[in-house]
Order: C-alpha cells, then sequence, then structure tokens
C-alpha cells in the first residue's frame, strides 16, 4: 500500500475506479483526453501506463501543478487551457474520453456529454466519474447543513449548478450516457466508506487501507449500495 497519509486515503478512494480502467487502458499507446484533469490525479498515472494523455482545463494553476507533477515522474503529459464545450476545436479524436468530477459543475450536461461523444472515436470508451445525490444529502445533513441538504434532495441535473454543484442519481446518469449514444458497459459506486472512515484509523491500523480497499471492491457492484456511494463512475462505450 501507498506510503503517505495522502497516498493511502486516495488510494482508497479510487481503488475502483483503476480496477473498471484496467481493461480499458490496454494496450498502451492509446490517445487518451482528460477533460477537466485538473492537476493530473488520474493524467500522470495514465500517461506512465504509456498512453498519450491529453488534459484540458481553464485552470491555468490546475494546469501548472499538472506540469509539475508530470515533471516530478518523468512523465509526458499536454496540458491544453480550455473548456468541456471548446474540446473539439482544441483536441483531436481520442481512444478514451476521462471526464471525472466536471459534469457537476457545467450548465449543460446533457450537451457536455454530446460534445465528448463527438471527440471520441467509434468504439472508443467514456470514463465518467460523477457526485451521487444520495450521499451528499446524507452528507449534508450528519453535519447539520439542513438547508443544503433540502436544497440538493430537489436539484434536478441541468440548468445553473448552484453553489454545490450537480449531483446525479445512479438512473440521472445512465439516462445522461445513453441519451448521448453511448452504450453502457458498467456502473460502480465509489467511496462508499472511504469518506466515513477517520483518517486516524488508515494512518495507524497497519492493513486497514488495503482491508478498506477490498471493501470498497466488494461494494462497489452492489445495486442496493449504489445510493450510498459518494461517486458514480461509469463506462461507456461510443
Ligand atoms: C473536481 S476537479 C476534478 C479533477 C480531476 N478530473 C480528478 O478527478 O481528480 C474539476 C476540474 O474540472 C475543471 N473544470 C471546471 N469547469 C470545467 C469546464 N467547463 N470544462 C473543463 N474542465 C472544467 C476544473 O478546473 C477542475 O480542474
Amino acid at each position: 500500500m501507498p506510503g503517505t497519509a495522502s497516498e493511502r486515503r486516495d488510494s482508497a478512494r479510487t481503488a475502483v475506479v483503476w480496477e473498471a480502467l484496467g481493461p480499458v487502458l490496454e494496450p498502451p499507446g492509446l490517445d487518451v483526453l482528460d477533460i477537466g484533469g485538473g492537476t493530473g490525479g488520474f493524467a500522470v498515472r495514465v500517461a506512465g501506463l504509456g498512453h498519450r494523455v491529453t488534459v484540458v482545463d481553464p485552470s491555468p494553476d490546475a494546469l501548472a501543478a499538472l506540469s509539475r507533477r508530470a515533471r516530478e515522474v518523468g512523465a509526458d503529459v499536454t496540458g491544453l487551457q480550455g473548456d468541456l464545450s471548446d474540446i473539439s476545436s482544441l483536441v483531436d479524436d481520442a481512444d478514451v474520453v476521462l471526464c471525472h468530477g466536471v459534469l457537476e459543475v457545467v450548465d449543460d450536461p446533457a450537451a457536455a456529454m454530446a460534445t465528448i461523444h463527438s471527440v471520441l472515436r467509434p468504439g472508443g470508451t467514456l470514463s465518467l466519474l460523477v457526485a451521487q445525490r444520495h450521499a451528499a444529502v446524507i452528507a449534508r445533513a450528519m453535519a447539520g447543513h439542513f438547508p443544503q441538504a433540502l436544497e440538493l434532495l430537489s436539484d434536478t441535473p441541468s440548468g445553473h449548478p448552484g453553489r454545490t454543484g450537480h449531483r446525479f442519481t445512479a438512473d440521472e446518469a445512465t439516462a445522461l450516457v445513453t441519451a448521448a449514444g453511448f452504450t453502457l458497459g458498467s456502473m460502480h459506486g465509489v467511496r462508499v466508506f472511504a469518506d466515513l472512515v477517520p483518517g486516524s484509523l488508515l494512518d495507524l491500523e497497519p492493513g486497514a487501507t488495503a482491508a478498506l480497499v477490498e471493501l470498497e471492491k466488494a461494494v462497489a457492484t452492489r445495486p442496493e449500495y449504489l445510493p450510498l456511494a459518494a461517486q458514480l463512475h461509469v463506462v461507456a462505450r461510443r
């Protein structure tokens, strides 16, 4: 298991996504586009697996951090400043598109999905990671933020995302993907428990991170746990 406390927590949060991406990222040499790839948490590791990775992100600060992170590990990642809505004019078509944590902040997730569909080669794969609404409502309520919990409860995943950003149910995420013309491959619940566990437990208890990762993987495909997952990970084909 990774060394630092933040690496351990990160591995518990992302293990399910990486496992689903395993077969998608075979063989090496694919053109991978990471939309809203930010500081490169996914992009740099994907480049390390032998793919040509381009990150499009509107934030110059995030792109600078991405460059630093890539340089540190000797990875080659192209960073372009831009918005999801402009990607067709910024990049060539891709074999794989990662869209992780971005649909939450766009005004029109359906239009965003159509744009992503247009930059994927036929047979290409979309990896979509979105925040899941029911878990977000519970988290707000448990923190005592009752008005925000109420606001999220009646959020619709279109229109201005507001202060907290859009959240999606499993049905809404499925509908968005299929309406854009994708064929749904898999859906996993991500971070069912990882955000609920005290960080100190992962820091102090030997083997706790590995056991948590195993538990996250075990519940990820169980539909009854999807409403408890902080995020939903969808893999779909064009
Ligand atoms: C929550 S972060 C996710 C970063 C990364 N994808 C990950 O999963 O670790 C959201 C990222 O989306 C970027 N972003 C926000 N609005 C965007 C847009 N309209 N088009 C593309 N990226 C956007 C932000 O700058 C930020 O880097």
